[in-house]
């Protein structure tokens, strides 16, 4: 099995609420235990569409690494940083940009649906038009293996494999790579080099897909072998140059089913969340003031859960019996609104009980929470700084 590397970043505009928990920090949170994660806070992202307040952004920054925290994201098993703390993805942004087509950026989707969506910001500045860019140069910087994301982020991922495979092309081909790459070979030792120029020749004689996998398996499991060396190999199986740039799978997060207050997705844009810090007195009373089925005017007038976005917060919360009694009270008209709404406030204040009691720590301990971030910086910075040394090498920027 290869080892995966994972990355993933959040925009700090706001309060993070019960929809990023159930959609995308239980997701990373199962992900830290199986791979290599770096999660980051992408203020530089933020910036491109919120830089007439970043009053907004810093108080974010620090909220949001503790809601995260909070929720379970483990500084022992994941790489917690802010974006701008690494300077190096500005400079390998930059020096992309030298090869990005404008045309690739103006044909991104979200470029012109987010101009549409946000029409009350000018957004046709060059920071906006180099979002996903940006984005790229967060994910090859750090050679990432996979990019957990939500639907509307797949055309960024896929615009990043473009931007490295164009890379590749134009800078792979280093002095000498042909002979570099035997001599790697013959450090595999004799019975995988062997095996590995017939999967090579496998691959590029008959495409054999499986040779190919078998192959950089192979060499990434490889011990004892320079980076330089593993990436000539996987480079010369494919029979181009040196791979500098990893080309990314992106790892669709399953869309979060958390309805809102109004049943309609839960989303800050329509200002129906419950957020993780959110007091239990306005939990309660935001469940409680929630629309029903209309049907139920009076106690009396039977109702259809079907109807009622109450019910959508059961199917989540809410087990086979207590969600047997809804159907039945309703459809009978034997419970009323309020009697049916208790346990789903008692559900959503368990979730948040331990969320909030662990926030309520970090908050008290501001130190805790930078040496965290901190530390994770410096070890995203000691990756980023590798791959900045290739990537300068091969567009002869490393005068010496
Ligand atoms: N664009 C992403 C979003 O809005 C945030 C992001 C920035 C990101 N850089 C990234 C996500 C790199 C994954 C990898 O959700
Ligand atoms: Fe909704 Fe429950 Fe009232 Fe039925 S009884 S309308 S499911 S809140």
């Amino acid at each position: 099995m290869a080892i995966e590397r994972v990355i993933s970043g959040m925009r700090p505009t706001g309060n993070l609420h019960l929809g990023h928990y159930n959609g995308v920090l239980k997701n990373w949170i199962r992900l830290q235990h199986e791979h290599e994660c770096l999660f980051f806070v992408a203020d530089w992202h933020a910036l491109t569409t919120h830089y007439d307040t970043p009053e907004i952004i810093e108080e974010s920054v620090w909220e949001m690494v503790i809601d995260w925290l909070a929720a379970g994201v483990d500084p022992a098993n994941a790489t917690i940083f802010i974006q701008s703390r690494v300077p190096e993805h500005a400079e390998l942004h930059t020096l992309l940009s030298m090869i990005t087509p404008l045309s690739w950026l103006e044909r991104v989707p979200t470029y012109k649906d987010q101009q549409e969506k946000l029409a009350s910001k000018d957004l046709s500045t060059y920071g906006f038009l180099g979002y996903p860019l940006l984005q790229s140069a967060d994910i090859l910087i750090y050679k990432a293996t996979q990019v957990p994301v939500g639907e509307d982020q797949i055309p960024h991922i896929e615009f990043t494999r473009e931007i490295a495979r164009r890379f590749n092309h134009i800078y792979g081909k280093e002095k000498g790579f042909e002979e570099k790459a035997e001599a790697a070979i013959k450090k595999l030792g004799s019975k995988r080099s062997a095996l590995y120029e017939e999967m090579r020749t496998a691959y590029q004689q008959s495409g054999d897909e499986e040779a190919l996998e078998t192959a950089r398996a192979m060499i990434e499991e490889q011990q004892g072998m320079s980076m330089g060396d593993k990436e000539r190999l996987l480079g010369y199986l494919e029979g181009g140059g040196k791979m500098i740039l990893l080309e990314p799978e992106y790892k669709l997060t399953p869309a979060s089913k958390m309805p809102g207050l109004d049943g309609h997705k839960m989303s800050k844009s329509y200002n129906n969340t419950i957020s993780l810090r959110e007091d239990v007195d306005t939990v309660a009373k935001k469940i409680k003031t929630m629309p029903t089925d209309p049907a139920r005017v009076r106690r009396t007038d039977p109702g259809d859960p079907a109807k009622c976005p109450v019910w959508q917060l059961h199917e989540i919360y809410s087990d086979k019996s207590t969600q047997a009694w809804v159907q039945a009270g309703c459809k009978g008209a034997t419970i009323g609104c309020i009697e049916c709404k208790t346990p789903v406030i008692e559900a959503v204040l368990a979730e948040l009980k331990p969320i909030q009691e662990r926030a309520a720590q970090y908050a008290e301990d501001p130190t805790l929470v930078k040496n965290i971030v901190a530390e994770g910086c410096e070890k995203a910075r000691k990756l980023a700084r590798e791959t900045m040394r290739d990537v300068r090498d091969v567009m002869g920027l490393n005068y010496s």
